[in-house]
């Protein structure tokens, strides 16, 4: 391995990594704040890019906090520790700013922050094990690398994870037993803690431990209790990881919107879907993952909304539409993955000149990217929001709402 290189710091970026350069060469270091004169450790390289993390601070940044969690920086999970949390919120919005400006050409005003309670906030962790013979751990990816980093606990996530994850820490011998394949495993609570679920890939461990304050869904379906509806969530179905975000953010998606007919593009299990079918009069929803498909029929039905049409598809389907399909669309939900969502099918929705849309997205650049599209067709943005979902880490979720002008 290479000695620690000296670097000054120029400014924060995506991935929560500080950019320094020397000559051609560009270095993105972890635990980096700009203005720091540090010594880096370079863990991967590219041709002229250098990846790594802090190793010595030489001359520290005024923003510069002690890291609350003793596995920061070992464990690839948080990247803005060091970080107060009013100065993550800050360097977050420059982020969603200069990229939209970047990549969209379009210049954000009036960005509105929404922040989280800072720790304790995640509902779902998803952890690996690794084992040799006669020893086995079990934790998150070490930073930058495949190797495992092993935790007992973990500041992100809900009180009720902590607690199964030490249960588990305490029995993990369990998976040295050679008929035991799981590799990996997921643990989910309620937004409330009351119900829990473990989801393994592979054969588990029979666990003893007993978690008494709370029930253990056994076939993995939680039931998570909102103001927007009761939402039953299977292990293979996407949902929300921030329980105290996830109310704000369905309430501004949808504020005030109401009419004819709304489309729910990437429902899920129907977070926007259920409500929505209380202020339009039809509803339908899009979503390709049968699982997902499934809670969201049994949601439709335990939130008595009768008025929703599932199309368990791609959304591309909507290619095959005809006028009528289009006739009355007065609003559409897009919540798409990181990807994005495909050209043609925002061309679909320009092209009926759909009067309203609410965009939701956890990837600023591919956001930026269909934004473009949409302003390019006649869309102007009415507001922004962004909600700090993912607090410690470079990860956020964006909402931004568009309407055409009334003349058009
Ligand atoms: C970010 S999640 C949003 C889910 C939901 N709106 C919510 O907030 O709970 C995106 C959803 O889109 C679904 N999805 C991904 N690609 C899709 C596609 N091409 N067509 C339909 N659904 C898709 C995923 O299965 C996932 O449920």
């Amino acid at each position: 391995m290479n000695p620690p290189i000296e670097l000054t710091i120029d400014k924060l970026v995506h991935g929560g990594y500080g950019l320094a350069f020397k000559g051609e060469r560009a270095y993105f270091i972890l635990n980096a704040l700009p203005g720091e004169s540090i010594r880096a450790e370079i863990i991967r390289e590219k041709k002229n890019t250098s990846f790594g993390k802090t190793v010595e601070i030489l001359h520290p940044s005024p923003l510069r906090i002690e890291a609350p969690c003793p596995h920061f920086m070992h464990c690839g999970g948080c990247h803005l520790q060091h970080l107060e949390y009013t100065e993550q919120l800050r360097f977050k919005r420059a982020i969603l700013e200069e990229t939209f400006l970047r990549i969209g050409q379009i210049k954000l005003a009036d960005v509105e922050v929404i922040a989280s309670p800072p720790w304790h906030y995640r509902t779902r962790a998803q952890f690996k094990v690794m084992k040799r013979p006669g020893n086995v751990q079990v934790g998150f990816f070490a930073v930058q690398s495949h190797r495992l980093w092993a935790i007992d606990q973990c500041p992100l996530l809900a009180d009720r994870l902590n607690e199964l994850l030490r249960g588990i820490q305490a029995e993990r011998e369990g998976f040295l037993k050679p008929d035991i394949t799981a590799e990996e495993f997921q643990v989910r609570t309620s937004g409330d803690e009351s119900q829990w679920a473990m989801d393994f890939v592979g054969q588990p461990p029979e666990f003893e431990f007993a978690e008494e304050s709370a029930t253990m869904v056994p076939d993995g379906n939680l039931n998570y209790q909102t103001q927007h509806g009761n939402f039953r969530v299977g292990s293979n179905s996407f949902f929300q990881v921030n329980r105290f975000l996830l109310e704000p953010l369905v309430s501004k998606s949808i504020e005030g919107a109401s009419g004819s007919k709304a489309l729910d593009l990437f429902s899920g299990v129907g977070l926007f879907t259920v409500p929505l079918s209380r202020d339009f009069e039809q509803v339908v929803a899009i979503e390709e993952n049968p699982y997902a498909v499934s809670d969201l029929q049994e949601n439709l039905r335990a939130n008595g909304c009768a008025n929703v049409q599932v199309l368990g598809s791609d959304v591309s389907v909507i290619h095959r539409w005809g006028p009528k399909d289009w006739e009355d669309v007065d609003f559409v939900v897009f919540d798409p993955p990181r990807q994005g969502v495909e050209r043609g099918v925002l061309g679909q929705f320009v092209k009926h000149q759909v009067p309203a849309c609410v965009y939701v997205s956890c990837d600023p650049t591919s956001m930026a990217r269909d934004l473009k599209i949409l302003c390019a067709g006649g869309y102007q943005i009415t507001s922004t929001q962004l909600f700090d979902f993912f607090p410690q880490t470079y990860h956020f979720e964006t909402l931004i709402r568009l309407r055409r002008p009334i003349s058009s």
